[in-house]
């Protein structure tokens, strides 16, 4: 099966500065990838060049093994791709409804789907962006995400800065979402969150992939958490 989204031999940066190289990696339907690496080694770098919001430098991007160059980030996010970007990016100056609608892609997920999984969403339907805490914005970034009924959704860093509560039910509906069959690629702090969930991690160092492979490699053998995380499975 061909994938949804695969990089060969990708590399992209800021300017003269070059912070990706050499990157392969595929993302298959219904599969679910967590991308780890420490703070500055190229995550959000990776997902910006997938979705196009970054040029690649060199190599390519290919969405259903088609070359992806030509393709802005909203011609991606047609072809069933949804980013839930670092620090949210939800209209302020709109109600959670109105964010909900804005999105809205004919599919199984709908507004009212979606409020019933985020009961603190449907209480504050009729509140806007602006009025929300960090951690119901957070829902609401993964709520408008769902609303374009895509086929691969990315997150990063969706649980940054919640408290434990809110970051429990991030996590719980990530866990539905796969459920769904959904294919996922999670960016996140919280590494054994990232495995409970992933089919498969890669760990980035310095732009590169150094390590990758199924979560119970690094059950067994956490080593290269220890090297590239600094942390344990
Ligand atoms: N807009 C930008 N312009 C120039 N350099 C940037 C820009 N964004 C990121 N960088 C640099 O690119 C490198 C990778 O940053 P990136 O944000 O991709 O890392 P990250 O793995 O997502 O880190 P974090 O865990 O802190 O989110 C860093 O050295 C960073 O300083
Ligand atoms: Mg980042």
């Amino acid at each position: 099966m061909t994938a949804i989204l695969s990089a060969r031999n990708l590399a992209a940066g800021y300017g003269g500065s070059r912070v990706l190289s050499g990157i392969d990696l595929e993302i298959r339907a219904g599969e679910a990838i967590g991308l780890l690496g420490r703070n500055g080694m190229g995550k959000t770098t990776l997902i910006r060049t997938l979705t196009g919001v970054l040029p690649a430098a060199e190599g390519q991007v290919l969405l259903d093994g088609t070359d992806a160059a030509a393709l802005p980030p909203f011609a991606r996010a047609k072809c069933g791709i949804a980013v839930v970007p670092e620090g949210r990016g939800i209209f302020a100056s709109l109600t959670v409804r109105e964010n909900l609608r804005l999105a809205a892609t004919p599919g199984d997920w709908t507004e009212a789907r979606i409020l019933d999984m985020f009961p603190r969403l449907a209480q504050r339907a009729a509140n806007r962006g602006n009025h929300l805490s960090g951690g119901e914005q957070q829902m609401l970034a993964i709520g408008r995400a769902l609303m374009t009924n895509p086929r691969l959704l990315i997150l990063d860093e969706a649980t940054e800065g919640l408290a434990p509560l809110m970051r429990n039910e991030i996590w719980r509906v990530i866990r539905l979402v796969r459920q769904t069959g959904m294919a996922v690629l999670v960016v996140d702090r919280a590494v054994s969150d990232v495995l409970s969930v992933a089919d498969r991690a890669i760990v980035l160092v310095k732009g590169q992939i150094a390590w990758s492979g199924p979560p119970d490699a690094l059950r067994a053998d956490p080593a290269p958490l220890h090297r590239h995380l600094g942390v344990g499975a």
